[in-house]
């Protein structure tokens, strides 16, 4: 059966009449084949494969190679959810005929329908010229990992008032910029909620509390797959890591102790053949 595209207007349309938004990474075929399947109305393919996939121990070392091989095959599995990709750090923090030129790739190489890229006020006026552009573009303010160093690692943002208001007209800057949507990560509950009932795009959180139009999660986090370190804000749906680490451990029993493979696992050959063979041979 054929199924519908989520479009922009689609999504953004969710803000007024619901349901909430679900979105979850993917980066590779197999999981987006199944996190589209249940349903999932955005995928993120985002520059977080720097840590799960790539094994580095952050997003800064990710470059736009790294991004369109991950599209790619991201793209080629899904039918129904919207595809936004990560522009990877050192993609748009330079002209806006380079940023342009960056966002182009991850839609013509990579299948991306939009791009998403880090940062408020400063970043608004790159974000305005892609959405000029003709690409749609998701914002992302709050703990921004691209930029962590500079506010101090990855912690929680806008605690005070201060560093709320400036969370506030970094949204409000990413609205005004013509992006359909805006990621919140890490910020307070009841700020996010401020930020969401004063702009008119979806907000989808990520560590921002029940409030948002939608929320977000690395589905390394939510499966149980990435060990290294897992945020407060993530709850872990199932323990992948631990079942998959199981299965490969019988799996070498197994071979050690030969019952693997078995017959069902093995291919035969006509007694007659074997003979021949053996008699030419010997
Ligand atoms: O790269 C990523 O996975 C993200 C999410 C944390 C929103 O930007």
């Amino acid at each position: 059966m054929q199924v519908k595209k989520l479009t922009i207007p689609d999504i953004v349309r969710r803000k007024q009449d619901g349901p909430p938004i679900s979105s979850l990474t993917a980066y590779d075929y197999p999981w987006a084949k199944l996190i589209d399947q249940a349903g999932t109305d955005i995928i993120l393919v985002g520059d977080s494969l720097g840590m799960v996939i790539l094994g580095y121990n952050g997003t800064v070392a990710v470059t736009m190679e790294d991004m369109l091989h991950h599209s790619k095959a991201v793209a080629r599995a899904v039918e129904r959810a919207l595809i936004v990709t990560d522009m990877p750090f050192g993609s748009y923090n330079c002209s806006h005929s380079e940023a342009i030129t960056n966002a182009n790739r991850l839609l013509k190489e990579g299948g991306a329908d939009a791009v998403k890229l880090e940062g408020g006020t400063e970043m608004a006026k790159v974000a305005a010229a892609i959405v000029k552009a003709g690409i749609p573009v998701q914002g992302h303010v709050g703990l921004t990992p691209q930029t962590a160093t500079n506010l101090g690692g990855f912690r929680v943002q806008g605690r005070d008032a201060r560093a709320a208001q400036k969370l506030f007209e970094d949204a409000r800057a990413m609205e005004d910029a013509g992006c359909f949507s805006v990621v919140l990560e890490a910020i307070p509950a009841p700020l996010a909620a401020h930020i969401t009932k004063n702009l008119s795009i979806p907000t989808i959180g990520i560590g921002a509390g029940p409030d948002c139009d939608g929320q977000v999660l690395v589905m390394h986090d939510l499966l149980g797959l990435y060990e290294r370190f897992t945020p407060k804000f993530v709850k872990q749906y199932a323990k992948l890591g631990e079942s998959a680490l199981q299965a490969i451990k019988a799996y070498n029993d197994e071979v050690a102790c030969r019952s693997f493979p078995a017959a069902e696992h093995s291919f035969s050959m006509k007694e007659e053949e074997l003979h021949q063979l053996i008699e030419k041979t010997r």
